[in-house]
């Protein structure tokens, strides 16, 4: 399977596409085409065990194996019937079928689901004479199509459980940024591993937790399965040497220091908890502290700020009084320093009186939000905001 190039394709949140495109590339494949929500590539099998393995930033990888023009969910099942599913799995495996539409002109996409899983089931009852069942929670194979005006693509998806799920959370906290989300905000921020980073916000860690990750050459996949595992073309050898050829390039230490505070000694606790798992816990200076009570670690670095957001975390007027400070904290102390501040709330360049070198847009989820990015210089140097009016 190794000698032919296959069709995959890897979703990210969007806004990302770029640094994940970036990032594939890095990891040996040329061949890409960005889309939006994700990158499609081109590569051997099992350049997606690397991709599954070693990217930050996609949220699976799914597997093209097959595509068809459809005018009718007929015409959907006849596809799907038509490709080579017990080459793949056998009937005692459970499966779960997705679909996604953009300009279907079908009026239920339940119904098209329901027509792709029978013809799934009766592939098998004509080849194996037995039928895989399906389990909507935890499939050991998940089908997912995807159907435009006019063209279905099935795919399989090689991840299983999404790729952000590295493992690493000890429990659930309120809010926390999904791992690929923080770790696109560090490419974005373009933080390197040579560079100071302090997250002041940091709740349950994950900012700090995938610089760590990043800085030590610890792939997020490292310690997790992946649904390629049931695959019946899976290469259990080769997929161990990948792993372990990972294992071994992993850095005893990091280069520089990645610093993490909150206010909140919960969240402190479970940040602490979560590095420990994931055995970066040295490598993080974490402590508690209220933000504006912290001096910079360092002359110059990227700060990484996610601050609270959204009726459930916070009320604005608490946020109207808070960013000002935030502000004034920035110019007074982190001079030298780059700021970057996530958030939902578009409003905050115009709070926090500074202008923003770069606003980049993204979504959390369904959330439209933005990476603001701030040059904190000293004195007269400083740009503010001309008026009150200013755009996000
Ligand atoms: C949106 S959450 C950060 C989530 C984090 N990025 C994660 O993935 O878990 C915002 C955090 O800011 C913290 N916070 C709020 N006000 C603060 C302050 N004045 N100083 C320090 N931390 C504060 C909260 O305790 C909360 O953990």
């Amino acid at each position: 399977m190794d000698s032919t190039k296959l069709r995959f394709f890897a979703p990210c949140p969007r806004g990302l596409e770029g640094v994940l495109e970036q990032e594939i590339h890095d990891l040996g494949v040329p061949m890409t085409a960005k889309t939006d929500g994700g990158i499609a590539f081109q590569a051997p099998w099992s350049t997606m065990y690397w991709v599954n393995l070693k990217s930050h930033i996609a949220s699976r990888v799914l597997w093209e194996v097959g595509q068809a023009p459809y005018r009718s969910e007929d015409d959907v099942y006849r596809a799907a019937y038509g490709l080579p599913w017990p080459d793949w799995f056998t009937p005692s495996q459970t499966i779960k079928v997705k679909v996604s539409a953009r300009r279907c002109p079908l009026t239920s996409l339940d119904f098209v689901t329901l027509r792709i899983k029978d013809a799934v089931c009766d592939k098998f009852m004509s080849v194996r004479h037995k039928r895989p069942s399906v389990d909507r929670h935890r499939p050991n194979i998940r089908l997912d199509a995807f159907l435009d005006e006019s063209t279905a693509t099935f795919y399989l998806d090689t991840s299983g459980e999404p790729l952000f799920k590295r493992g690493h959370r000890v429990v659930s906290v309120e809010a926390p940024l999904r791992e690929n989300l923080a770790a696109g905000l560090l490419r974005l921020a373009g933080w390197t591993s040579s560079d100071v980073l302090l997250d002041p916000m940091c709740g349950s860690g994950t900012i700090p937790l995938e610089a760590a990750l990043m800085a030590r050459r610890i792939a997020p996949g490292q310690s997790r399965s992946f649904a390629f595992e049931r695959l019946l073309v899976h290469d259990a050898k080769r997929w161990g040497h990948l792993r372990e050829a990972s294992r071994l390039k992993q850095l005893a230490e990091v280069s520089a220091a990645i610093y993490a505070s909150d206010q909140d000694p919960a969240a402190v606790k479970i940040a602490q908890r979560t590095f420990q798992g994931a055995g970066v816990a040295v490598d993080i200076r974490l402590r508690q502290s209220d933000v504006l009570a912290l001096e910079a670690p360092a002359e110059q670095g990227v700060l990484l700020i996610n601050p609270p957001y959204g009726v459930r975390l916070s009320r604005p007027e608490e946020l109207d009084a808070f960013y000002p400070q935030l502000g004034d904290w920035l110019k007074q102390r982190f001079s030298g320093w780059r700021a970057y501040i996530f958030t939902g709330d578009l409003r905050v360049p115009k709070l926090i009186g500074l202008a923003p070198s770069k606003r980049t847009p993204l979504f959390n989820g369904p959330l439209e939000c933005r990476l603001y990015e701030f040059q904190i210089v000293s004195g007269s140097m400083r740009k503010r905001i001309p008026t009150p009016t200013s755009k996000a």
